[in-house]
């Protein structure tokens, strides 16, 4: 089976290819109300690929964007898949950084250099080409039923009231996911856990109007002073967060867990050199991986207030606001932590200010077991494909609905992800290897023959 899934993956890759350039070439940017009608048709493409290799489909209304529904029935004995995927990008601004323009993608150096090449059109395209082969194949040895949704970069809102609404369709055994990373293809891994997202904003009002700066300046506070060291208080000297009870709930990992992750081999020269920086700095006592995976994290996303124009303008301005995001583990919840947040940044504001704070969307901490059939079928598919055991990896990203789907859905969920933590998700010249999408397209495929044969068993 293995040799005919890599045959079929071999003669029609090009084929692969130039339909996900196409999903790719429409900007479906769900941040974006200009792009709305992108997002919808970047839906109607991936429904009618869908419907294409034989699935029942249909755009379920949601409050927002559409979910992509689709099933393939085998036989009512066959256990079911459930994949889940998003078609919605991140906006691909500022354009200026990329090397070729974001929504005509281009092969370079063996990787697809796009908006979406790997996050998560790339991705998510392997789930549909996996299950297009065995289809044709007529190898197919479970249901599969997709959902693919189209606000998950923006914290997939309407997504919450939609799974509830929409529960029963999508009843199955198991769910798969391509949406995160893995080490590399030679050192397979398997996502076991994924932060969760806190997202606010801040406004600061000082003077009720912008004022000269040599008038004033001295005497009058600045909001884009206090905004600053408001913001560098929010951290101690040990880069821990400084929110009263924001650790009350943070889940200590145990010695033995944190010398299994410690297993994971990294590179710290090569990371260092990849970001072009001399140093990094977060949590003391905690590695890189760690505090980037199973520690908290709290940065700045934005920052703006008074003069940014060209040259120099003397102005002690009115107004100063960032965008903050709290990354976040288990067992923090996001909606108690903006809560604490924004208390906390009230009370320290100085009587001189006004403070606003908007909360944004947010999710919850996510964890998998790793001894569910899903989990082992994964691993086994991995190890055939890719000839090695995988890793369990935490992983620092977020997937907002997937703490939701736990509580509603009722079956464990795979993170089979295929992208490098590399290649510049959300960045300028994003770009996804054509190994990970061939190989991962073989992987998936063969996931659903271990499944299968692990559910028999
Ligand atoms: N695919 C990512 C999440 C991801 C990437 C997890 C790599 C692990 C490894 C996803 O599309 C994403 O970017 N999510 C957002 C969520 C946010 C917009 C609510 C994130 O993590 O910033
Ligand atoms: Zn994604």
């Amino acid at each position: 089976m293995h040799t005919r899934i890599k045959e079929y993956i071999e003669s029609h890759g090009e084929r692969f290819l130039s339909e996900l350039f196409d999903l790719i070439r429409i900007p479906s940017v769900s941040a974006q109300p200009a792009r709305r009608d992108d997002v919808l048709k970047a839906a109607e493409y991936v429904r009618a690929r869908l419907e294409e290799i034989g699935a029942e489909t249909e755009l379920l209304p949601t409050d927002g964007f559409p979910l992509v529904y689709g099933k393939i029935e085998v036989s009512a004995t066959a256990p079911t898949v459930v994949v889940y995927g998003h078609y919605d990008v991140q906006p691909a601004e500022p354009f200026e950084l990329w090397q070729t323009p974001p929504f005509e993608p281009v092969l370079r150096d063996g990787k697809i250099y796009a908006r979406g090449a790997n996050d998560d059109k790339g991705q998510m395209y392997m789930q549909i080409k996996a299950v297009e082969t065995l289809v044709r194949l007529g190898a197919l040895p479970c249901n599969v039923k997709f959902l693919i949704e189209g606000e998950e970069e923006i914290g997939s809102a309407s997504l919450d009231a939609a799974i509830k609404k929409y529960a029963d369709r999508y009843a199955g055994d198991v769910m798969l996911i391509s949406d995160t990373s893995i080490i590399h293809l030679n050192t397979p891994s398997l996502t076991v856990s994924l932060r969760g997202l806190a997202y606010v904003e801040v406004e600061l009002t000082g003077p009720c109007r912008d004022l000269h700066s040599g008038h004033y300046g001295g005497a009058v506070e600045n909001p884009c002073n206090v905004l600053c060291s408001m913001i560098h208080s929010l951290r101690d000297e040990n880069y821990r967060i400084t929110i009263p009870g924001f650790y009350d709930d943070v889940y200590e990992l145990t010695a033995e867990e944190r010398a299994k992750l410690a297993e994971r081999p990294f590179d710290r020269t090569e990371y260092l050199r990849n970001l072009d920086m001399a140093d990094t700095r977060g949590e003391s006592g905690y590695s890189i991986l760690e505090q980037a995976s199973i520690r908290p994290s709290l940065d700045v996303n934005g920052i703006w207030g008074g003069y940014t124009g060209e040259g120099s303008k003397t102005v002690l301005p009115s107004k100063a606001s960032a965008k903050i995001s709290m990354r976040l583990v288990p067992h923090q919840r996001h909606d108690d932590i903006a809560e604490k947040f924004k208390k906390h940044f009230e009370a320290i504001a100085p009587p001189s200010m006004k403070v606003k704070t908007t909360t944004h969307h947010g999710g919850n901490p996510f964890m998998t077991p790793t001894d569910s059939t899903g989990y082992r079928a994964a691993a086994a598919a991995l190890k055939e494909c890719l000839g090695k055991e995988p890793i369990p990896t935490r992983e620092g990203g977020s997937i907002p609905i997937l703490a939701l789907f736990n509580e509603v859905l009722n079956m464990p969920i795979v993170l089979m992800g295929f992208g490098y933590d590399t290649d510049g998700i959300h960045g300028p010249n994003e770009h996804y290897g054509l190994d990970n999408f061939f190989r991962g397209i073989e992987s998936i495929a063969m996931f659903y023959h271990k499944y299968a044969e692990l559910s028999k068993a």
